[in-house]
């Protein structure tokens, strides 16, 4: 058997911990396993190369993809499906096997006649079909360190920090944080905002409690439509918003209305940055095998992913329809609600 495998979209740490898994597990089975250059892009344009055991020696803890990635998606691309054909015939393969994230799995379940096995891969945990995909764990513990970083200076100075996660459109990262770190108001997308309940709570924070506050912020998060501007998002090349920003208004908003002195710190790639913890390394690895086993099971079209502690398979047209979202369950925590 000849698989190739890609890593697609933004990157994460976990996505060397991944390939080093299927590799290995491939030797195992005797399956060849090419690797292709920056995600679909090495697929359209033939660059790929035969990844040996001493190519994954050692890369278990590295942070980044050594196959490097992008967000090309064929399917955006005139003819782009039809090279992706093609390349199976070029390259003799039985398929492949993509990680990435909800553009790379929709292209892939667009393209319903390329055999394709699913890996989620994705800093913003928003992809169905999984209760976690890779690098989300590392990134929420890396954004808890810098929140109890923020904690100290916060309290020395008697200020309100406000620090903007990432995330796009899902809170994952901002209430897994913000919880961790025991922030004062942590501010999701899916839970529109409030500016004056925000500074209600912290001016009560303030003379009830202690004189300094955290605020944890996505970078999606909007207000109450009419109560305050949004940042000017530009467009990225697949017509997604950049994000980036909105801690800055919330921050100057604190001021104004509280008076108290206010920062804010956007933590931006920090947080797909440096070497996965141990959740990720392990999902990783366990992800990879089961891709591995998919494959020479025959079984295409899935999405392996993780339920409870058990590995499980999602058809990957279903995926997209499942994209994973903080559920309203969880916006009870006072923190969120800022009652
Ligand atoms: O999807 C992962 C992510 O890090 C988002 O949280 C963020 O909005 C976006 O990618 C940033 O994209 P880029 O690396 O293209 O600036």
């Amino acid at each position: 058997m000849r698989l190739g495998i890609l890593t697609g979209g933004g990157d994460c740490p976990g996505l060397n911990a991944c390939i080093r898994a299927v590799v290995r597990c491939g030797a195992d089975q005797g399956v060849t396993v090419l690797g292709f250059r920056d995600g679909w892009r090495g697929v359209l344009d033939g660059e790929a190369h035969q990844l040996t055991l001493e190519d994954v020696r050692g890369i278990l803890p590295r942070g980044g993809t050594i196959l490097g990635t992008s967000g090309t998606q064929p399917t955006l691309i005139e003819g782009g499906p039809d090279l992706v054909r093609d390349a199976i015939g070029v390259h003799a393969l039985d398929g492949f096997i993509v990680v990435g994230g909800e553009g790379t799995m929709g292209a892939s379940a667009a393209m319903d006649d390329v055999p394709v096995i699913g890996i989620p891969k994705t800093i913003d945990n928003d992809i169905g079909g999984t209760d976690a995909s890779i690098g989300f764990w590392t990134a929420a513990q890396i954004a808890t360190d810098s929140i109890d970083r923020l904690y100290s200076t916060a309290e020395s100075h008697n200020r309100v920090m406000v620090c903007e996660v990432m995330g796009r459109t899902a809170g994952w990262i901002g209430i897994t944080s913000g919880l961790a770190g025991g922030a004062d108001v942590i501010v999701i997308p899916e839970h529109a905002f409030d500016i004056e309940a925000i500074c209600r709570r912290i001016r009560r924070i303030h003379s009830e409690r202690r004189p300094f506050s955290i605020v944890v912020i996505s970078e999606g998060a909007a207000p109450v439509p009419g109560t305050m501007e949004l940042p000017e998002y530009t467009l990225d090349a697949n017509g997604w918003p950049r994000l980036g920003g909105i801690g800055r208004l919330v921050a100057d908003e604190i001021n104004r209305r509280t008076r108290s002195e206010t920062r804010v710190t956007t933590l931006g790639h920090v947080q797909r940055g440096g070497t996965p913890v141990a959740f990720d390394r392990v999902l990783a690895t366990r992800l990879g095998v089961a891709a591995v086993d998919q494959a020479v099971a025959g079984r295409w079209g899935n999405l392996v992913g993780i339920r409870g502690a058990d590995i499980q398979t999602t058809p990957l047209v279903e995926v997209g329809a499942r994209a994973s979202v903080v559920p309203p369950e969880r916006f009870g925590i006072p923190e969120i609600l800022c009652t």
